[in-house]
């Protein structure tokens, strides 16, 4: 087999690739406001009861509606991903990987037609959303491998002994409730998703409520791409009515979420409770968010750290759980890191994410914007506002890229998670203090530190307590294979997605021993 490589991103200064993306944004748009189903049990179900998807760069316009099950359907969706387990466990490992690999390359050609989706529905620049397809793509080309390995290998890891032949299984779990977030609404869907599929699970998987139009077309894709229907039911809806009983039923084994911390919580703590007629312990893999920083040293390089730290804080205005949301910088050289980053922000476009001189678009729906704008009040009391600081255009869910200077390591907007474009400068008066400073938080997501002393980046190595650490180089754009991906203390069960581990939790390995 062809080894795995990452997919290269599109190089859209090319007119070709410029011309393609537009022909897939005017196919897309002709497609928007359409009614989408519920795939339960197998067949499309179309609700009366709907919700909305929309444009977060344009707030009137619908991208579709969208089926919304029932707390009954929600449990049904359980019940029948139960039944259809045995089955799809028993299907070989290479018949399920090949699903994987035809998906990978039926998204390859479409690829703009998915960004499309994900810059509409998202709202994601072009560059963005094409990297989102990108690691999507990755995410099915790399499982499919690691799960084939996983099988094949498995036997060599024993200690052979005289007169007995074993064997090592990696067998699947059974019913997987996958839970993925808005933020990279297709990337992290189909991670989630196709690793529970590939390992043997069946799959009942609830998209994001702001994303949930692009999840379904993956969801179709994955049916076009020889998966039997039923394996993997689509069951869009409320969190409140039915995350719940997705969670409680009996007959789920996995979950799978990504998301919030406080919903993160909520999970872990409702999958420890035993239900009635429930045979096992569920297993929560869980990535939470995160409050990461970038360290920048005296002797670093000072326009690299600059770029950086406004790249990891403001792409994708600031929603990523790997986002540079603090920047600690070394007293000698805070000044000049500072004011060379509110010269960057200052020249950091928002805008409507088809302008294609826009660097950054909206944030994700209403409640979101709220949110970001409470803290950056909360900002003005906790920091000297250096750059943005304001909302943009009402047509859409615009705001300025932020930063607050000179805050305490204590204060709430150095502590808590906004998710959003606000970054918070601090100032350290060692590198020790900067690192001490970094690891004052809840969470341990990804973390970056700037500097060209040696000792320092040792240091860092050794006590910098994040899942993801980089040096010299941003703290955001994980690429699959090269970086697994998750985080420490509440940033959640560091999973570490796109890594070589990460497929065997979704399996139980069997010993079977035999006698010759
Ligand atoms: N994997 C993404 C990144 O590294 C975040 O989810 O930016």
């Amino acid at each position: 087999m062809i080894p795995y490589r990452p997919e290269i991103f599109t190089d859209f200064a090319q007119e070709a690739h410029k011309v393609a993306l537009t022909n897939a944004l005017e196919e897309v748009r002709q497609a928007l406001g359409k009614s989408y189903p519920l795939l339960l049990e197998g067949i499309p179900v179309m609700q009366e009861q709907t919700f909305s998807s929309i444009n977060p760069s344009q707030k009137d316009e619908v991208i579709g509606h969208v089926s919304k099950a029932t707390a009954e359907q929600a449990r049904r969706a359980v019940d029948h991903a139960h039944e259809m387990f045995p089955a799809w466990a028993y299907t070989s490992v290479y018949d399920r990987a090949a699903v994987l690999f035809r998906a990978a390359a039926k998204m390859r050609r479409r690829k703009h037609e998915f960004s499309s989706w994900l810059m509409l529905e998202a709202g994601k620049t072009a560059a963005e959303a094409d990297a989102d397809t990108a690691e999507a793509i990755d995410f099915m080309e790399y499982y499919g491998r690691q799960m084939i390995a996983l099988s094949e290998t498995a036997n060599a890891k024993l200690t052979p002994l005289p007169g007995e032949l074993s064997e090592l299984q990696y067998l699947p779990l059974g019913t997987a409730v996958v839970i993925p977030p808005w933020n990279f609404a297709l990337a992290i869907t189909v991670g989630m998703t196709t690793a529970a599929l590939v390992a043997g699970n069946t799959v009942v998987l609830k998209p994001a409520s702001a994303t949930p139009v692009v999840a379904y077309h993956f969801a179709k894709l994955l049916e076009e791409a020889g998966l039997p229907k039923g394996v993997l039911q689509y069951v869009p809806g409320s969190g409140s009515e039915i995350g719940d009983v997705l969670v409680d039923h009996p007959h789920t084994r996995l979950i799978s979420f990504t998301g919030s911390k406080d919903v993160g919580l909520r999970i872990f703590a409702k999958a420890s409770v035993l239900q009635p007629g429930q045979k096992w312990l569920k297993r929560f893999i869980g990535e939470l968010g995160g409050k990461d920083a970038i360290v920048v040293d005296q002797d670093a390089d000072l326009e690299e750290a600059a770029v950086a730290i406004v790249g990891s804080a403001f792409s994708f205005s600031g929603q990523k759980c790997s986002a540079c949301s603090r920047a600690i910088v070394h007293e000698a050289v805070y000044d000049e890191v500072l004011e060379r980053c509110v010269a960057l922000t200052e020249a950091f476009t928002v805008g409507h994410v088809e302008d294609i001189k826009v660097n950054t678009g909206p944030v994700i729906d209403e409640a979101a914007h709220q949110k970001i704008l409470t803290y950056i009040d909360i900002g003005k009391q906790e920091g000297r506002l250096v750059a943005g600081g304001r909302k943009g255009s009402d047509a859409g869910y615009y705001i300025e890229p932020t930063i607050f200077a000179d805050v305490d390591a204590k204060a709430r907007i150095m502590q808590e998670e906004i998710f959003g474009p606000v970054l918070a400068f601090s100032k350290a008066s060692s590198f020790d203090e900067a690192l001490a400073i970094a690891n004052d938080t809840d969470y341990g997501l990804t973390g970056a530190v700037f500097t060209r002393n040696g000792l320092h980046a040792k240091k860092a190595r050794d006590v910098f307590h994040v899942g993801n650490l980089y040096i010299n180089r941003k703290c955001t754009g994980a690429i699959v294979g090269a970086h697994p991906f998750g985080g420490f203390n509440l940033s959640g069960t560091d999973s570490k997605a796109g890594g070589p581990d990460y497929l065997l939790q979704f399996t139980q390995p069997k010993l079977i021993s035999e006698k010759l």
